[in-house]
């Protein structure tokens, strides 16, 4: 292990809220930073936001803002996002950040100086979602974007190209000597492949918007936002500027761990490597790519807007609950899924049964055999000793799972001690034993392991049930996490476990939260189609004073109605007999649709119409009582 580590999320867009997509990659990448510091290492993890572009330009226009405007607005809110997630950031990136855009300035003129770059003309066509240009045989069918499917628009103008193809054999040469390089393999190989195919300079400069860093030696261009955005990673550290001790502690001497979705491989694996080599850093880091958190209909992204917010799930169901999921759903080189029914199975079965059952079952046995004391054991059962050496194995496997960034593998290994956990109270039957006075040492000893596996446990989970482990070690009677070195089974037990403890997951009831969950997303309302103002207008709505009224001899519905508007006074019939006695009527004020073509209603002619509020089970005439007689309604 290396003494200093370095881990980055890609920096995402600033062109709308984060939703649990891209959470993914940020609590992973926490989950993988609390566990390098657990490990001893001085670690450094990196998020921030992409702010420039014409994706960001064109979300101002829509929102009627300038794009400063916008890109303030939701790196505030990100950043509030991240600390309400509990993400342990030491930094938080924004591309509009001066120094980083005068340090990527630079880098351009140094790869212009060096003939990296050069001006031509350029004619294709280009994804904004993607931000990405396509040759004519990369698009899909009709002109789509080949990775999201949008339009592309043409584009034909003056732009710098970078030269990738004078990069090629050099970058394949790396990737192929480099084997750790891109991870898992089977990306490696898409992008060794892709390389092989034959890369096209790349288009690194744009004319035709200004929402980018200015090419400092021709100011009609912006910087392609794709190497503005690349070396977020290098400027967090201040490359580039007077004090480079961050540099080269975190890039130069480190594992360096780069986390992205494989939507952005080709730029992470061709560019971002080609851009280091360029610019003669050297390429330290690794790149883990990880698959997507799909909905029942595919990837979960802001252009598709089938996303769910990390805050519908936190609020309702806790933090933890949100980063188990996560972490646990994503399999190595493969996508994941959201849904709530599966989110519930998950949060029932495996964090309130399996692990907070195990938790309160402990504790309270703890307290009721021996008043809340855990004793290191005199004699050892064979289960007892395998139990131990399952424990010291898992501690291993789980960590070398964390450190290769296998989060879905790690929790999966923990697991075999929660497991084995319940099996061993079950076996051990504990409530048996407690019965017979000649078993009080292999009781005492059942509850030390017991104590044993929750222990270890909490401390593996810590790098993601960051609420629920501190609160197990506090039951405990406040047990110290240990550096991960000299974490083993044996700890001695100094105070006694809490005397009662709240279960650490409430059970959901699945059912009745789809049902919610079913109403809170139905449409609430079904709304006509719009109309005009003037369409408006033409209803003639006035304030009309009943003055007489009676039932409608052959209808139980229909009451007959003397309106007086103003002068005039008309026969309305009202179909309103069910609820209201003509009466009570006599002498209220309310609303009449005084232009409305007369009607013939069981042979009464109706001169108008009452408005009414009615509801699936209510009625009631709409009332203005202190209006007068033939006042406008507007
Ligand atoms: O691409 N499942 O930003 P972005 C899993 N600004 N991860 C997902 C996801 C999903 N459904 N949706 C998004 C950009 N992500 C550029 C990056 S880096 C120099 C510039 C995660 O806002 C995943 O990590 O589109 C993906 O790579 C990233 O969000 C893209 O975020
Ligand atoms: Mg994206």
């Amino acid at each position: 292990m290396k003494k200093n580590c370095y881990i980055t999320t890609p920096i995402y867009y600033a062109s709308g809220n984060v939703h649990i997509g891209n959470a993914y990659t940020t609590i992973a990448g926490d989950a993988l930073a609390r566990f390098k510091r657990m490990q001893g290492a001085d670690t450094f993890y990196l998020t921030g936001m992409d702010e420039h572009g014409l994706k960001i330009q064109q979300a101002a226009e829509k929102q009627g803002i300038t794009p400063q405007a916008l890109v303030d607005k939701i790196a505030e809110a990100t950043k509030k996002l991240w600390l309400d997630l509990g993400i342990t950031n030491d930094y938080f990136i924004r591309t509009t950040d001066q120094y980083h855009m005068d340090v990527v300035s630079t880098l351009f003129e140094k790869f212009l100086a060096n003939d990296d770059i050069y001006l031509s003309e350029y004619t294709g066509d280009y994804c904004v979602s993607c931000e990405a240009f396509f040759t004519k045989t990369q698009l899909g069918p009709d002109n789509t974007c080949p990775d999201c499917g949008k339009p592309t628009t043409k584009v034909s103008e003056q732009s710098y190209f970078f030269r990738l193809k004078k990069y090629e054999k050099q970058l394949l040469d790396f990737i192929k000597a480099n084997p750790d390089f891109i991870q898992p393999e089977t990306r490696r190989n898409e992008v060794i492949s892709f390389v092989e195919s034959g890369l096209e300079d790349l288009c690194i400069s744009r004319t035709t918007f200004s929402w980018g860093i200015p090419v400092k030696s021709n100011s009609k261009h912006v910087i392609y936002v794709w190497l503005d955005a690349l070396f977020n990673y290098l400027t967090a550290l201040q490359y580039g500027t007077d004090n480079q001790k961050m540099y080269q502690k975190y890039w130069e001497d480190a594992e360096i761990y780069q986390l992205i979705g494989k939507d952005i491989l080709r730029f992470h694996a061709v560019y971002w490597p080609i851009f280091l080599m360029a610019a003669g850093v050297p390429i330290k880091n690794r790149l883990y790519v990880h698959g997507w958190v799909n909905m029942k209909d595919g990837k979960m992204s802001k252009s598709k807007g089938n996303t769910v917010y990390p805050h519908d799930i936190i609020n309702r169901y806790g933090l933890d609950s949100l980063r188990y999921y996560l972490c646990k759903e994503l399999p190595i080189g493969n996508d994941g899924l959201f849904t709530y029914e599966r989110f519930f199975e998950r949060f029932n079965t495996e964090l309130a049964n399996d692990f907070g059952n195990l938790v309160s079952r402990t504790i309270a046995m703890i307290n009721k055999y021996f008043d809340g004391e855990i004793a290191s054991p005199k004699q050892v059962s064979a289960a007892d000793a395998s139990f131990e050496a399952l424990i010291n194995e898992v501690i291993k496997e789980a960590s070398a799972e964390y450190d290769a960034f296998h989060l879905q593998n790690a929790l999966n290994k923990i697991w075999k001690i929660v497991d084995r956990a319940n099996k061993y109270i079950d076996e051990t039957a504990p409530w048996v034993l407690a019965k017979d006075e000649a078993k009080q040492d292999e009781l005492r000893s059942v509850m030390y392991h017991l104590a044993e596996a929750i222990r270890v446990t909490s401390i593996l989970l810590s790098p993601v049930l960051i609420e629920s482990s501190p609160k197990v070690l506090v039951a405990l009677g406040g047990v110290e996490t240990p550096k991960l070195a000299d974490l083993q089974f044996g700890y001695q037990y100094k105070n006694r476990v809490v005397s009662k403890m709240d279960p650490l997951f409430k059970r959901i009831d699945a059912a009745a939260e789809l049902e919610a969950l079913e109403k809170a997303k139905a449409p609430k309302e079904v709304f006509k189609p719009e109309i005009s103002f003037d369409d408006f207008n033409k209803i003639d709505l006035r304030i009309a004073e009943i003055i007489d009224c009676q039932k409608c001899e052959n209808s139980d519905k229909l009451l007959l109605l003397k309106v007086q508007i103003g002068e005039t006074i008309r026969d309305v019939v009202s179909g309103i007999a069910e609820k209201y006695q003509p009466k009570e009527l006599i002498g209220k004020k309310v609303v009449v649709v005084c232009n409305l073509a007369p009607a013939k209603i069981r042979g009464h002619v109706s001169n108008g119409m009452l408005l009414c509020a009615s509801g699936e089970d209510s009625l009631f005439l709409l009332e203005s009582p202190n209006s007068h007689s033939g006042d406008l309604v507007k």
